[in-house]
């Protein structure tokens, strides 16, 4: 398995100097070179040296991705996919970074405004030990055996709520999310949706996601696609 998907974490305290002109040229490098879930659903991801919110102030950050999407059917989990590639790239390279629900920009833009996440140097380290994860067993979040439901296992979600299940037979997998809530809504479900297909994605050689029609219902899930 890709080795970054077992060590990632997320980052709450940065060094507060600034990255540095060679650093940010290599970000806007890497941003141009993501792989969409949904090639057809116009989005953005700017660099930002501010941000409104949560966790945003107080944590020394002073770099952000800020990620906006035109609203279409599988906008959000799009730009999970889309994120989660850099929030992995932060990491590979020594980087720390998170994900930012609570976050709000500070200027507008075209696309409709999706999330934010925070950059930069970490205080301490941008890894962990497999251990050191807490998350729920698969036996919780899934059925069936496939090797790459470790890698979604592992993904992180929006307050760690893990509310996806996926259903592994016949090298497809299925997937489910969590019917939305007060402590996760929509948005945040089919963010944390994206960052889980992405993780499956690093596993899998061609990775294809498509809609299947007559899929097992799930009680209190909802069904967003499978993997083939
Ligand atoms: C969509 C999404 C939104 C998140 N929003 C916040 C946030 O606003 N503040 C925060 O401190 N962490 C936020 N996180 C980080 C999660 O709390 C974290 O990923 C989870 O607890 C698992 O921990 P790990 O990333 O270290 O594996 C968010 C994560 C995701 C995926």
């Amino acid at each position: 398995m890709n080795e970054i998907i077992r060590k990632r974490k997320s980052t709450r305290r940065y060094d507060k100097a600034p990255l540095g002109e060679a650093a940010f040229s290599k970000v806007s490098e890497k941003l141009g070179t993501l792989t969409p879930l949904f090639p057809d659903i116009k989005y953005s991801v700017t660099i930002a040296d501010k941000t409104k919110g949560l966790l945003a102030q107080g944590s020394g950050a002073s770099s952000f991705l800020v990620f906006r999407s035109e609203y279409k059917e599988g906008a959000y989990e799009n730009i999970g996919f889309i994120g989660q590639q850099m929030d992995l790239w932060f990491s590979e390279n020594g980087l720390g970074s998170c994900w930012l629900g609570m976050a709000k920009p500070n200027e507008g833009g075209d696309l409709s405004y999706v999330i934010s996440m925070a950059f930069g140097k970490p205080v301490g380290t941008a890894h962990r030990s497999l251990a050191d994860f807490n998350r729920k067993p698969l036996s919780e979040i899934s059925d069936g055996s496939d090797p790459r439901l470790e890698a979604a296992r592992l993904a992180p979600s929006g307050m760690n709520t893990q509310g996806w299940y996926f259903s592994a037979a016949d090298g497809k997998i299925r997937c489910y999310r969590k019917k939305p809530g007060i402590i996760a809504p929509e948005k945040l479900g089919c963010i944390d949706m994206g960052i889980a297909l992405w993780h499956i994605a690093s596993e899998t050689e061609n990775f294809r996601f498509i809609q299947e029609s007559g899929v097992p219902e799930r009680k209190g899930f909802i069904y967003d696609g499978t993997v083939v």
